[in-house]
């Protein structure tokens, strides 16, 4: 049995876990595309909690589950009891006695606390205004794919500081790579609200042609994230210069790879010749969230295996 272990935010793993991780996500890959059941979590539920629209991380922690052997259950805020007000505390203890391991999408970092404090089984963020670890580690291990390990690496960081670059920033020193921001004015990356040990492994540009000068790999995001749709038409604005096109990438290094989380939004945050063309690997990076959620899923529940 392994002790309790959430994954709130990306440094909650260590190197050591990350890599086996990596490593259980490429066997269990390998058993998937080769039609081969592997149900380790046979009898086992997991509690999908979304308090914002999906497409992806329900499809791939729903499908992973059903995959290992286990079941998946749906809540939203609009059917459930979470949105009438029941406390978080009081909801994480009644689902937590009912389910094997639950995961939340939500706004505040704060809630996924208060619900893992009160949880008697992992919790795994499926992103937060302020972090998304399961994105990041299924783009690192889709870079690991392509083009080995990502120590000593720079990825570029072009748009906002959300919850996504946040993320990239706690990877960094964990797995001990560099990254290249540029954010408009006013936009700029808090270490704080980042929660990162120090400030050695990124580096801030103001333009952002400088930022992806060189970088191995070049990444983005939209411009105006969920829970801030209130501010789009100013966002559009102030973004309008960080847009990743064929230009930018004409500077990074040669064999530089493009990633975005998606949903994308073609002709604002990135041009359609980079997101369709031949350096962008989006559809590889989407499907990984399958692979490496079963791998951490797996981890959470049953440790080294
Ligand atoms: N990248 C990502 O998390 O996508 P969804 O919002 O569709 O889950
Ligand atoms: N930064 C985006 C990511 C969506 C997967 C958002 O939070 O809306």
């Amino acid at each position: 049995m392994m002790a309790l272990k959430h994954f709130l935010q990306f440094n909650d793993l260590n190197l050591d876990e990350l890599e086996y991780v990596f490593e259980r996500a490429h066997w269990i890959k390998n058993q998937f595309k080769n039609y081969k059941q592997y149900w380790p979590l046979q009898d086992r539920t997991l509690v999908m909690i979304f308090e914002k629209a999906s497409t992806r991380t329900r499809l791939s922690f729903e499908a992973g589950m059903q995959q290992l052997g286990g079941s998946a259950i749906y809540l939203n805020t609009r059917d459930s009891q979470l949105g009438r007000g029941e406390p978080v505390e009081d909801a994480a203890q009644v689902i937590s006695r009912m389910s094997d391991i639950v995961m939340i999408r939500t706004f505040e970092q704060e809630i996924i606390e208060r619900f893992a404090a009160n949880s008697r089984v992992p919790v795994i963020n499926g992103l937060t205004n302020e972090y998304h670890p399961c994105q990041i580690m299924a783009d690192i291990f889709t870079y690991i794919e392509h083009r080995g390990s990502i120590k000593g690496k720079t990825v570029a960081w072009i748009g906002d500081s959300n919850n996504v670059c946040n993320t990239w920033l706690q990877a960094a020193e964990v797995l001990d790579f560099n990254v290249h921001v540029s954010t408009p004015p006013g936009y700029e990356v808090e270490p704080e609200r980042a929660n990162l040990y120090g400030n050695d492994h990124f580096e801030v540009f103001a333009d952002p042609m400088d930022a992806a000068k060189g970088a191995d790999l070049v990444t983005t995001d939209v411009w105006t994230s969920m829970g801030f749709e209130a501010e789009n038409e100013e966002r559009m604005r102030d973004f309008a210069d960080w847009q990743v096109d064929a230009e930018m990438m004409s500077v990074a290094a040669k064999d530089a790879l493009f990633m975005h989380c998606l949903p994308a939004h073609r002709g604002e945050e990135v041009s359609a010749a980079v997101i369709d063309g031949k350096q962008s690997v989006v559809w590889d990076e989407a499907e990984n969230r399958l692979h490496t959620q079963k791998a951490l899923m797996e981890y959470l529940l049953l440790g080294k295996v």
